[in-house]
């Protein structure tokens, strides 16, 4: 399949697609097992973001009395299908949101990686939620950059969630990010882009990176690189938490046919490629992978130049929850003001807009 960027887009980020796609069909799997399943802190990340979500959803539904339809770019291995999938199916049983099963019209994504989807489709499955694939429940295979315009009712909800933003092509491709929610919204709709931020890059990415080196590649601030190829596996010992300072990681290390070849390897930090990473907020490995972290500046300047006449909200992670929201950053774009009640309702002040009803 050949995934289109827009008409005008530069052959530098095409290049970038390209080879950005091959990389996340070769780590689908890896990513799933020991980062979305397996990491703790980038568990307690998604958890403060399903929470997010849940309020957002249930505050437009309830409290707003809209009717919503849910979008998510970059949607990966389907997490949010398969969490709101089942608000739809199983609504009005144990364990499921009254409000939620009545006003969710729909989830839907995309994703460039047919692997990813693959993935998000046999979760579906296993849960009972095939008979809604296709129809309340869809993954399309496509770019992020060509989303579609998705009308006004039931109300659009368009989101792009654990740091997606910072794994998409660089800067010229997150401001192409920020167009492309723009156009999908319309006047009147929502989107949401919660990601990590440059600040939280030496005390949080630092130990993550490090103990999942095994998804992403050895991180370039760790030496030696001696293993640092496709010949091994290099797999930590334990997952390094993300507030742990230690400068070094302990790894043991495969070759292609699993056989072990050094148990106990030590990687450590150089002090330089350390402080390069935590200035820049680019996280680079020995493998193709590369994520960045933006400051809150740089998505302020996205939000004034992409979002420009509509009201909007940018908000540090801790202050939508203290423990768990620290490394994240959440970007409104908020077409009708309906927003700004719930997040007046967190303490988040600024900007005007309408409050619904069973706010204030
Ligand atoms: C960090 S993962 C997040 C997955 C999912 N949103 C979640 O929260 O679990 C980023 C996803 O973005 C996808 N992606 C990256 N660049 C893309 C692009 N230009 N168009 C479509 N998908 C893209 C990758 O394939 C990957 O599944």
């Amino acid at each position: 399949m050949t995934i289109a960027t827009a008409p005008s887009a530069s052959p530098a980020l095409e290049t970038l697609v390209r080879r950005d796609r091959e990389v996340w069909e070769a780590c689908a799997p890896s990513y799933e097992d020991r980062i979305v399943h397996g990491h703790p802190d980038v568990q307690a990340y998604l958890g403060f973001e399903d929470d997010l979500i849940d309020r957002l959803l249930i505050y437009l539904v309830r409290d707003c009395g809209r009717r919503v339809r849910l979008h998510d770019v970059g949607c990966g291995s389907g997490r949010l299908h398969l969490r709101y999938g089942r608000q739809l199916a199983f609504g009005g049983e144990e364990r499921t949101e009254p409000a939620l099963a009545a006003g969710l019209e729909s989830i839907s994504g995309v994703d460039f990686s047919s692997r990813m989807l693959d993935l998000a489709r046999r979760k579906l499955v296993a849960a009972g939620l095939e008979p809604l694939l296709g129809s309340r429940l869809q993954l399309e295979e496509g770019s992020a950059f060509d989303l579609p315009a998705l009308g006004a009712d039931p109300l659009p909800v368009v989101v792009t969630l654990c740091n997606t933003l910072g794994v998409m092509q660089g800067p010229t491709g997150a401001g192409r990010l920020f167009a492309a929610l723009r156009r999908a919204v319309g006047a009147g709709g929502i989107a949401l882009v919660s990601c990590y931020q440059r600040e939280a890059v030496e005390g949080y990415a630092l130990g993550n990176y490090e103990s999942t080196l095994d998804v992403s590649g050895q991180p370039r601030w760790l030496t030696p690189a001696s293993f640092a190829t496709s010949a091994y596996r290099q797999v930590p010992r334990h997952y390094k938490r993300a507030y742990d300072p230690s400068p070094g990681i302990e790894v043991d290390v495969f070759d292609r046919s699993g056989r072990l070849v050094q148990g106990g390897h030590v990687l450590t930090r150089d002090a330089k490629l350390t402080r390069d990473a935590i200035r820049t907020g680019h996280i680079r490995t020995h493998s193709d992978y590369e994520s960045r972290w933006y400051s809150f500046r740089r998505l302020d300047s996205w939000i004034a130049e992409h979002w420009s006449g509509m009201q909007t909200h940018h908000v540090r992670g801790a202050a939508l929850d203290a423990l768990r929201g620290g490394p994240a950053q959440v970007a409104f774009l908020d077409g009708s003001g309906l927003l700004a009640g719930l997040l007046r309702r967190h303490g988040h002040t600024r900007g005007g807009g309408r409050r619904c009803r069973r706010v204030g």
